[in-house]
């Protein structure tokens, strides 16, 4: 089965074909980073209005790609929550007009669901169930995969997510938008042992709580200026993700742990951190657990993942007709069409 797949719910315009959820025949992302940076942020106005301009070129393009057409296609899938609802609403009503034009059948996909779901493009022999962290922009839950469109979160962020975090720290420290990656090189340069940052406490263990140390951040800098201390920029980029990686790595291997899970696998943009991706190696390697890492190529947002998650929606029936709409939140576990 071929699935034309849509991705826009942030600053990515991205269309895939996919087969039967797990091989991907094309992937084509448009980024707007470089406007973005401009701001130090996404404007949702203007990624809206970018989705606007690039999606009939990016969707020809992954056709193209596939050495396909729109009528080849066994159906169409489309991100429709949660995101940026501008963002969204463009990718939801250009996938709706199109499988109503065919007559094909209209898949709509959690985007939570589909970064997990990028993992089976790249591990054909990882199934559920399995643990798995998700860590992106947006989001940081510990989530239990119980089947491939069953899910039970355990814990999730109480204020900013995993990405969210990097990003503003980052900021701080003087790298552009967004910052994750900018860290990530700065770290391999630092002593991650120079600067202390705390890590906070949370009601439930399994939950993750990133403000307070985003804080610590910013007033560490603040109060060195001040005084007229120079800061050590690798270093602090060195302990504050080697923080992160902690704080993510011994609360999932705690969860896994907890749950009896031998398999688990992390996703989502902050998924391409060399920091966490070698800590939760180590620290599964250790508790004899299997861990299934995305390529960093399918770890930031794209449409691949939305393809492959889709196959399995519609083995369960889980498609969508012309009123299908757009949500700019909704939690992966109570997924509602
Ligand atoms: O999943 P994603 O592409 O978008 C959302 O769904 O939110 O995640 C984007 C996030 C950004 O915060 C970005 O800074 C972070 O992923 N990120 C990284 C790295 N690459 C991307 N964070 C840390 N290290 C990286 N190498
Ligand atoms: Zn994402």
């Amino acid at each position: 089965m071929d699935i034309l797949s849509i991705e826009s719910s942030c600053d990515e315009t991205a269309a895939a074909v996919i087969r039967d959820g797990r091989e991907i025949i094309s992937s084509v992302v448009a980024t707007q980073i470089e406007e973005h940076r401009l701001y130090g942020g996404v404007v949702p106005e203007i990624a809206s209005r970018r989705h606007c301009e690039s999606i009939c070129a990016v969707v020809s393009e992954a056709l193209e790609k596939a050495g396909t057409t729109a009528d080849k296609v066994d159906a169409v899938a489309v991100t429709f929550a949660p995101g940026l609802i501008g963002a969204l609403l463009v990718g939801v009503n250009y996938a709706k007009s199109l499988a109503f034009g065919l007559g094909k059948p209209l898949i709509p996909v959690h985007h939570i669901r589909g970064h997990i779901a990028a993992n089976y493009l790249a591990h054909p022999e990882l199934e559920p169930p399995y643990m798995c962290l998700v860590a992106s922009g947006g989001h940081s839950h510990i989530v239990e995969v119980k089947d491939y469109t069953e899910f039970s979160v355990l814990g999730r962020t109480i204020d900013d997510a995993a990405g969210e975090c990097f990003d503003k720290a980052a900021r701080a420290m003087g790298f552009p938008y967004p910052g994750g990656v900018f860290i990530d090189n700065a770290a391999k340069q630092g002593d991650p042992k120079k600067y202390h940052l705390p890590k906070p406490h949370t009601e439930n263990p399994y939950d993750f709580s990133f403000s307070g140390l985003k804080t610590a951040v910013i007033n560490l800098i603040h109060n060195a200026k001040q005084k007229g201390e120079k800061i050590d920029v690798n270093s602090l980029a060195a302990c504050f993700q080697k923080t992160v990686s902690e704080i993510l790595t011994d609360k999932f291997i705690a969860a896994a742990c907890e749950k009896g899970y031998k398999k688990i696998a992390l996703a989502g943009g902050v998924a391409a951190n060399s920091g966490l991706r070698g800590n939760l190696s180590e620290a599964a390697e250790k508790n004899g657990m299997r861990l299934f890492v995305p390529p960093l190529s399918l770890c930031g947002d794209n449409a691949a993942m939305i393809g492959a998650q889709a196959f399995y929606e519609f083995q369960k029936g889980h498609t969508a007709d012309e009123s299908l709409n757009a949500y700019a939140t909704m939690s992966l576990d109570k997924v509602r069409y």
